[in-house]
């Protein structure tokens, strides 16, 4: 074993115990003192000096926050004390009643104190530290017991793995005295720890755009969101998570307390977080109007609450309140007024998004809900709209939720006048004027204007300039959003036209060498087929994508003229893409950029397209995939029985029904097939495309007609056939081969020394063949 160096071990042991101070005073007290760079980099140093020793492993430093191995099922644990829930009052007078009842219980005419807390919509946990480490957390559970989530509780960067003694920081607004004096509690040997786990609006927002990149459905709101993130078998997907905490009470300690706000500004002081709005030691009709600030400020704070918490703060007046079964006496929540309003729908258009995704939204009569005004609510999709009926002028009910995008709950239906108009999406991009287009099984309409559609050009010119498209360094996104704000970049093209030297007064072309942007420029111009369809941004065509359709294509006019069945010739691309691919080549404005930027000098090398060989039967397998009932036997059949493509196209049904398994529907489909151009298309496109198929092999005459369907008897031994040849070959032209002669026998085959077969026919009047007859027949000889 390497010898350790003190110095590592210091090294190590003072990087643990600032990064764990730089956490608390970001994290809890949300006042950094160092910059998030300085951070990342002492996290790297440690990191690499653990990895380096490993002897130096210790799970609580600050390092150790990636989770642990997935378990199969979560293990159950009691808690100390239940963990109860609160009574709930909507109105004033209910909070008045609230305090009354506390007095009556406690005999006392006295004022009592109370402390607040705004009630997190979050989930309930319980973290147990021992001797200040995280031994243990869990679930609210029933209340009684709850499951135990102690790996992911530890990827939530707000919680200590190691709680600390800080001197007293409680903000001004607080009117409590605390400790005073800076004085220093010490660490408890138990500390049973309770709080709200949450997502807020910018943590569940990035969560739902990773969901939606990674094809994942979305999140419907933040509370499912933590809800869904803590309760994961796998701790590491939760340590993506963007998890907060806030803790809000104790359960067994020996920590010796007197209140609860004291209570909390304990916890603070070892390092775990408290809510920034709680106010202490406050009369009951303080807390009504603090509830009344706290909704004003409810829509503005960067998570959701959904009341306020009101408990009594003496301690020991708590104890002598006690629980009912359900909760706690001497505390109540302060609920807050659903988010929801009734307003009119003035009229509903649409929102083009930086990928070309049309939005529907309801723009409303101005309402007040939960305390912001709300003239606009997304309808998210047509469907969305079909499904809840929202017609223009409808009275509608609307919610303000999780998200701060206001929605439309339902239509009240009593509010119809019969006035109302139905919503169409338009046929064209409010921006631009392109087509607008929905695809199967997608819920999206989109417009596909690309390159053109000043809704997604900037968007488009990043793309193109990126390193994996045209790869023009020095043209960031900064500069690109200068370009395109002052009109001077409209299109991809319209960079390779740029007057660079005149830009110099742009300000981010400040420190960019005008030569060297140029350079880039010029550099770009010669590219690879691949990279100039990948850099076009056709929707849904990533890298991979764009050098199939490279490979396969070989040249630009192939590809702007494929049809979508030809380009899902290509292995892995589904019809939804070959389809945009198709929509994006046919759009005017695309192909007119795509003109520009030839004439603006952009090439590439013509590939010569990689011959692609097949087999007949497969190829028209592929071909047939839409005509129902033709399959790999019947493609095989045909093959087989026509011998080539050109035999197939001339054949007209009564031809075709002669062949193995085709009824006259599906001959009647194969002739149509061939009468649609865009079929012939196809096949030509596919041809010019290098795909071959061996010829040789299956060019057979049309002899089956004289097979097909007919019993065939064979006897003695053949010459040039073995009896299993001859077999596979009369079956593959639709023939039958038996054991015995029947009055269904057609052929009797007959090679040297036969047996009683040859009598049988000869007596039944069956028509008998040599070998040399037989290799005729099957050649189509009659
Ligand atoms: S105190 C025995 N304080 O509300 C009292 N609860 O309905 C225990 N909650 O399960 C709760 N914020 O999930 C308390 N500041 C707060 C809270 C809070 C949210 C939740 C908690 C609890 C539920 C009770």
């Amino acid at each position: 074993m390497k010898e350790i160096d003190a110095d590592i071990v210091n090294k190590v042991n003072a990087l643990r115990k600032a990064l764990h101070r730089h956490n608390y005073l970001y994290y809890v007290l949300d006042d950094p003192e160092v910059s998030d760079a300085e951070y990342d980099r002492m996290m790297r140093e440690l990191t690499a000096l653990e990895e380096a020793w490993p002897e130096l492993y210790d799970p609580d430093s600050p390092t150790s926050r990636v989770g642990a191995p997935p378990l199969s099922e979560f293990e159950t644990i009691a808690h100390s004390i239940p963990m109860l829930s609160l009574g709930n009052a909507f109105t004033d007078s209910e909070i008045i009643d609230f305090d009354r009842r506390v007095r009556k219980i406690l005999r006392t005419d006295d004022e009592i104190l109370y402390t607040v807390e705004p009630k997190l919509d979050g989930l309930a946990v319980e973290l147990v530290y021992e001797k200040g480490k995280l031994i243990v957390a869990s679930t609210r559970g029933d209340g009684i017991n709850g499951e135990v989530i102690t790996a992911n509780v530890r990827t939530i960067r707000s919680v200590p793995l190691l709680l600390q003694v800080n001197t007293p920081t409680l903000p001004s607004p607080f009117k409590g005295e605390g400790l005073g004096g800076g004085e220093k509690r010490n660490i408890p040997l138990r500390l049973e720890v309770r709080g709200e786990v949450f997502i807020s609006h910018e943590g569940f927002r990035s969560l739902n755009e990773e969901q939606l990149n990674q094809n994942l459905p979305p999140f419907a709101n933040p509370r499912n969101a933590a809800a869904g993130s803590l309760r994961q078998l796998d701790s590491s997907i939760t340590a993506k998570r963007p998890l907060e905490i806030f803790f809000y009470g104790v359960g067994v300690t020996d920590l010796r307390l007197k209140s609860h706000w004291e209570t909390l500004q304990t916890l603070q002081e070892l390092g775990l977080r408290i809510n920034p709005l709680v106010r202490s030691e406050i009369t009951i009709e303080e807390a009504v109007d603090y509830y009344k600030a706290l909704g004003d400020k409810r829509h503005l704070l960067p998570y959701d609450i959904d009341g306020m918490v009101i408990k009594v703060d003496d301690l020991s007046l708590q104890t002598k309140l006690g629980n009912t079964s359900r909760s706690p006496r001497w505390a109540i929540a302060y609920k807050f007024k659903a988010m929801q309003e009734t307003t009119c729908v003035l009229n509903i258009d649409v929102q083009v998004g930086r990928t070309g995704v049309l939005t529907p939204v309801a723009h409303l009569q101005p309402v007040n809900v939960g305390g912001a005004m709300v003239r606009r609510a997304t309808l998210h999709n047509e469907d969305e709209i079909e499904r809840k009926d929202i017609r223009i002028g409808d009275t509608v009910l609307v919610q303000r939720a999780g998200d701060v995008i206001p929605e439309v709950v339902k239509v009240i239906e009593s509010k119809r006048t019969g006035l109302e108009r139905i919503f169409h999406m338009p046929l064209n991009c409010p921006v631009c004027g392109s087509e607008v287009v929905r695809l199967k099984d997608e819920a999206a309409h989109r417009c596909i204007g690309g390159l053109n559609c000043p809704a997604q050009r900037k968007r488009a010119i990043i793309h193109f300039v990126s390193r994996q498209a045209m790869d023009i360094e020095g043209l960031g996104e900064k500069l690109i959003d200068q370009l395109v704000d002052n009109n001077i970049v409209r299109t991809p093209a319209d960079l390779f036209n740029l007057n660079v030297s005149s830009l110099a007064s742009l300000e981010r072309m400040a420190d960019i060498s005008v030569s060297n942007l140029n350079d880039a420029i010029e550099n770009s111009k010669h590219t690879t087929f691949g990279r100039f369809i990948y850099a076009l941004g056709i929707p849904n065509v990533g890298e991979t994508t764009a050098k199939d359709l490279a490979k396969f294509f070989g040249n630009l006019n192939r590809l702007m003229q494929a049809y979508p069945k030809t380009i899902q010739y290509i292995p892995g691309i589904a019809t939804k893409v070959a389809m945009l691919i198709r929509h994006f080549f046919e759009e005017p404005h695309n192909q007119e950029v795509i003109r520009q930027l030839q004439t603006s000098g952009v090439f590439w090398d013509e590939l010569k397209n990689s011959q692609a060989i097949i087999t007949f039967p497969d190829f028209l397998n592929w071909l047939f995939a839409e005509v129902k009932g033709i399959g790999n036997e019947k493609a095989k059949s045909l093959a087989s029985s026509l011998g080539s493509l050109e035999k197939l196209m001339g054949a007209d049904e009564n031809i075709l029904l002669q062949i193995k398994g085709i009824n006259s529907t599906l001959a009647r489909d194969i002739v149509l097939f061939f009468r649609e151009p865009e079929n012939l298309k196809v096949i030509k496109q596919i041809q010019e495309c290098g795909v071959c198929w061996d010829k040789e092999a299956h060019e057979i005459p049309t002899p089956s007609l004289l097979v097909d369907g007919k019993s065939f008897v064979l006897t003695g031994t053949l010459k040039h056939l073995k009896r299993d040849e001859a077999k596979i070959k009369i079956e593959a032209l639709g023939g039958r081969v038996s054991k015995s002669v029947s009055g269904k026998t057609d052929f009797v085959i007959v090679g040297t020394n036969p047996g009683s077969k040859l009598s049988k026919a000869t007596e039944l009047g069956i028509e008998v063949l040599n070998e040399e007859k037989f290799i005729a027949l099957l050649a189509g000889e009659d």
